[in-house]
Parts: structure tokens; C-alpha cells; sequence
């Protein structure tokens, strides 16, 4: 005991709960070192192959909310900025890469998917000092995972005709992508691979919190010779992604965050010639049955929540167990988080990282006290935090009503309701029972009870005995308020064709 406050006294940003007489194995420090990662001190708008000054004249600091840090600063696009981009992509549309062969095409995404491979490390770390997620999920998750998406789009490219048999295909010209600050450069790639894949130019805007590995994928396009102007990444927030989706030269809009942006895009675009995807937010049920194998159940419920500081659409940030099994379920999670490292993201043996900004934690904490004023129980982990950045504890509640807002509204956060149920029947309808219809999943030892719910379950995914699975070969999209169309696998190409 008396070495664990040692150690955390010694390492303020990492810090391990304390547990008396829990028997927890002690982790020395292991922080990743930045010295890998370049990073500018500004960053310019990625235009027609360029790094080019904005015409807003305006820039942005990007801060690393593990230390509150500034890391750099990049330009805000104006709509005048928006345009040089949209023209730059309409130009390399026309004149270059809708005429290129297919196969040459392919081994441009291949370059991409190879150079992402390369700067596997740095792309980690920078993703993590910008966003706040622990290295180890940037490490073996984000990164890796984006170099996959360009690696299948790429084998697609020249065998669209194999995909799409006697049909007629073709591109649509250019994308207008927007994407969220959860996974900065796995959204950019999963939005850029199929479209230039499918034969599209791109102009893409990352979020206003993450802008850096967008950036320097950017770096990468320009060093593996694509021709100017096939992809073209801007920086600004709302008001720049506005401004993408009004463009009146843009063909398709991919749009990925919160519900009430996408709402607001789904009306700009409508009676437009404009396509759309829209991938929005989630309230994903997590069912623990009786005869489910409880420990990896447990695991699979912490990883499905905890994971990215619960930063993620498909967070199955409901969890519903089968009343005879609930009180040893309880006591099983409450020992995992207690073992849960909450601190320094760069650090290799941290489970929680750093909440994205500011404003987000401010809207977790803003459900914390709406579930207690709404009669549930909070449950928080004892563990020190940093005093700098925005941390919180894994957080529970019990006794949740149906009806109350923490289980109906996206916390998109640490923050886990628990409820209860007896039949597969009451359950089905208590999961469905939300606006919202991205994902799910199913704990069982029977394959019955498996496929019985997941024909009922109005969710795009439902995982069985695993939770938080990606793969560029599978689909990924929802249902109601999680938005349309599919993204990933060959479903992905049609979003970006006219068939
Ligand atoms: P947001 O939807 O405002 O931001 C997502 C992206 O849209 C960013 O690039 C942003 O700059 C851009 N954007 C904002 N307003 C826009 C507009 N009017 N037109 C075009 N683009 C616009 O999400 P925010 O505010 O960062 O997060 C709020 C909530 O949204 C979160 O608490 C969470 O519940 C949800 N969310 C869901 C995500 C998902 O993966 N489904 C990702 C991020 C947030
Ligand atoms: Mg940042």
C-alpha cells in the first residue's frame, strides 16, 4: 500500500486505483515518448496538393487535453476557403483521376495504405496527445485499422465490375466529408479510401479538437504523388462544415457526429441532387443472459463502455442483466474498475484516457447529475486523477428507470446504466426501446437465444459473445436516429457510386 501512494506521487499522470489489500500488481510508468511525432507549430489548409495559407487569414490551437497544452495551431477555412478546395477537387476530378485507369489508381490507395504503416508510431502518438485516448487503443486499434480501410479499398478499385455484375456504374464526383473528433484518422480513412477507391475527389474536414492526424495524412497523400487535388483537407469547425455541405458543387455529403448536426445537414441537402450518409450517434444495449460466461461477459461490457473514454457511436453504454445473475454480475464489475488505470494517455498501461475537450466533459458531468436527480444510483472507482486535463472515473449507475434521460440520451462518455430483466422477450423490447438503433450486443451461451435476438434487434450491428469488432470487410451503419446508409465492406462502395 505504502509503495502504491509512492508511486503515485511520484507520477501524477499516471495513476493506478488504490485498492486496500486488493493484492493489485503495481505498473511502473511506461509513457510513450513524443520525441517520434513532428509536429508543426501551424499547419496551413491541404489544397490542391498544397499547404496553402487560408483566406480567413484565421487560425485555431489544437490542445492536448491530458495537460491542457496547446500542440499547434491550424488554419479556420472560411467559405471562400471551402471554394478553392471544392474547385481544386472538381479540376482533379474532371481532368485527372475520373479518367485514370482503375489500376492506377488502386496504387496510389496502396502507397497511402503502405506510408500509414510506416508512420504507424508517430500517427499513435500524435492521434493520442490530440485527442486524449490511451496509446495503446491508437497503437493497436486506430491506426492500424485505417491502414486496413485504404489496404480493402484499394483492392476494390479495379474490380468494381466484380462487385456491381451487369450493372452500370459510376462515380459521383465530389465528396464533402465531415468527421468527428472520436477517431480522427480511422474516420478520415474509413470516409477518403472508398471514395477515391470508387473513382471520387474528396474534401474533408476533421474535427475542430483532432485536427492533427488528418494533417498529416495530409503530409502523407502529398509525399506519395497524388495528383493535386484529389484529396484536399480543411480545418475549422462548424461553420467550415457548413459551408462544405452548401457548396452547391459538392456531389455527396459523408457526414459522421452528433445527431442534431446530422439533422441539420439532412435538411440542407434535401431537395438537393446532393447523396447523403449519415452515421450518428448510438445507446447500444449491452444483454448479459444466465447462462452467459460471466467474466468474459464483464470484459466485454468494460471494453464495450470504457474504451475510449466511451468517446465511441456504438459504446454499449446500456447493460442489461438477467435478474438471477445480477448481483454477482455487479460485484464482477466493480472489481474490474476497480483495476482500471485512469491517467496519461501516452502511457502503455493506461485503460482511460483523457475526455476529448472541455465541453464534453462538461456535458458528461451534466448527465451525472441529471441520473442522480433522476433517483439512480452513481457508483465511481476511488482513483486519484490528474490534476491537470479532463479525467473522469468509470462511472455506474443502478436503478435506472426506463423512462430517464441517462438511459435514453448518448452521454458519450465513461458512464454505464445497468438494468435489469427475467425474459428474452422484456429485454428485446427494453433495448429497442430508444431513438436510437446503431448497435448492440448479446452475451449467451445459446446459439438460439443469439439468433432470436438478433432478428429482433433494431440495430445495424449486434455483436455475439464480443463486443466493439471492426473490420473494412463488414458494414457499419444504423437504424431511426443513428442515421443512414452503410459505410465499410462492399456496402461502402455504393455510397459513393451511382449504380
Ligand atoms: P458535432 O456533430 O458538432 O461535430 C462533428 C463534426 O461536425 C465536426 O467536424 C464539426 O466541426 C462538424 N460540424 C459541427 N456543426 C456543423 C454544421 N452545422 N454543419 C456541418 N458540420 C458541422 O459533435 P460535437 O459537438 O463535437 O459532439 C456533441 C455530441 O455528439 C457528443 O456528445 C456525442 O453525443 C455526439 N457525437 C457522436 C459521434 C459519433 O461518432 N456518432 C461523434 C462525435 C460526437
Ligand atoms: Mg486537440
Amino acid at each position: 500500500m505504502a509503495s502504491i501512494s509512492k508511486t503515485i506521487k511520484k507520477n501524477k499522470q499516471s495513476v493506478a486505483p488504490l485498492l486496500e489489500g486488493s493484492g493489485m500488481i503495481e505498473y511502473a510508468p511506461a509513457p510513450e515518448s513524443k520525441s517520434s511525432a513532428k509536429i508543426n507549430a501551424k499547419y496551413d489548409l491541404f489544397i490542391n496538393g498544397k499547404f496553402e495559407k487560408p483566406l480567413s487569414k484565421k487560425y485555431f490551437d489544437t490542445i492536448n487535453p491530458a495537460t491542457e497544452e496547446k500542440i499547434s495551431t491550424v488554419a479556420e477555412a472560411n467559405a471562400a476557403d471551402v471554394d478553392r478546395a471544392v474547385k481544386a477537387a472538381r479540376n482533379a476530378y474532371n481532368k485527372v483521376w475520373s479518367k485514370m485507369p482503375a489500376k492506377e489508381r488502386a496504387k496510389y490507395i496502396y502507397r497511402i495504405a503502405r506510408m500509414i504503416q510506416e508512420r504507424a508510431r508517430e500517427l499513435a502518438i500524435i492521434e493520442t496527445m490530440d485527442g486524449g485516448k490511451p496509446i495503446r487503443e491508437s497503437r493497436d486499434i486506430d491506426v492500424p485499422i485505417a491502414a486496413n480501410h485504404f489496404f480493402y479499398y484499394a483492392g476494390w478499385a479495379d474490380k468494381l465490375q466484380y462487385a456491381y455484375p451487369n450493372k452500370k456504374i459510376e462515380s459521383l464526383g465530389v465528396a464533402g466529408q465531415i468527421i468527428p473528433w472520436n477517431f480522427p484518422l480511422l474516420m478520415a480513412a474509413w470516409k477518403i479510401a472508398p471514395a477515391l477507391a470508387t473513382g471520387n475527389t474528396v474534401v474533408l474536414k476533421p474535427a475542430e479538437t483532432t485536427p492533427l492526424t488528418a494533417l498529416k495524412l495530409a503530409e502523407i497523400i502529398q509525399e506519395s504523388d497524388l495528383p493535386p487535388g484529389v484529396v484536399n483537407i480543411i480545418t475549422g469547425a462548424g461553420a467550415t462544415g457548413a459551408a462544405i455541405v452548401n457548396h452547391p458543387d459538392i456531389n455527396k455529403i459523408a457526414f459522421t457526429g452528433s445527431t442534431d448536426v446530422g439533422k441539420i445537414i439532412q435538411r440542407a441537402v434535401a431537395g438537393t441532387n446532393k447523396k447523403i450518409t449519415l452515421e450518428l450517434g448510438g445507446k447500444a444495449a449491452n444483454i448479459i443472459f444466465d447462462d452467459a460466461p460471466l467474466d468474459q461477459a464483464v470484459e466485454g461490457v468494460i471494453n464495450g463502455i470504457f474504451f475510449n473514454q466511451g468517446h465511441v457511436c456504438c459504446a454499449g453504454s446500456r447493460l442489461f442483466v438477467q435478474e438471477s445473475v445480477y448481483k454477482i454480475v455487479l460485484q464482477k464489475l466493480k472489481d474490474r474498475l476497480a483495476t482500471l488505470i485512469v491517467g496519461d494517455p501516452l502511457d502503455k498501461n493506461t485503460d482511460i484516457g483523457a475526455i476529448n475537450s472541455k465541453q464534453q466533459m462538461d456535458n458528461i458531468h451534466k448527465y451525472l447529475k441529471i441520473g442522480e436527480k433522476e433517483g439512480a444510483e452513481m457508483y465511481q472507482t476511488q482513483c486519484i486523477l490528474p490534476k491537470k486535463g479532463f479525467f473522469m472515473p468509470p462511472t455506474l449507475f443502478t436503478n435506472v428507470a426506463q423512462s430517464s434521460r441517462i438511459a435514453q440520451e448518448e452521454i458519450f462518455g465513461p458512464v454505464l446504466t445497468i438494468q435489469t430483466f427475467r425474459t428474452d422477450d422484456e429485454v428485446i423490447e427494453k433495448a429497442n426501446n430508444t431513438p436510437y438503433g446503431l448497435s448492440a450486443g448479446v452475451w449467451t451461451d445459446k446459439g438460439s437465444k443469439i439468433f432470436n435476438l438478433t432478428t429482433k434487434m433494431r440495430a445495424g450491428v449486434v455483436w455475439a459473445n464480443t463486443y466493439n469488432k471492426f473490420d473494412p470487410t463488414s458494414p457499419f451503419g444504423g437504424y431511426k436516429e443513428s442515421g443512414f446508409g452503410r459505410e465499410g465492406g462492399l456496402h461502402g462502395l455504393s455510397a459513393y457510386l451511382n449504380v
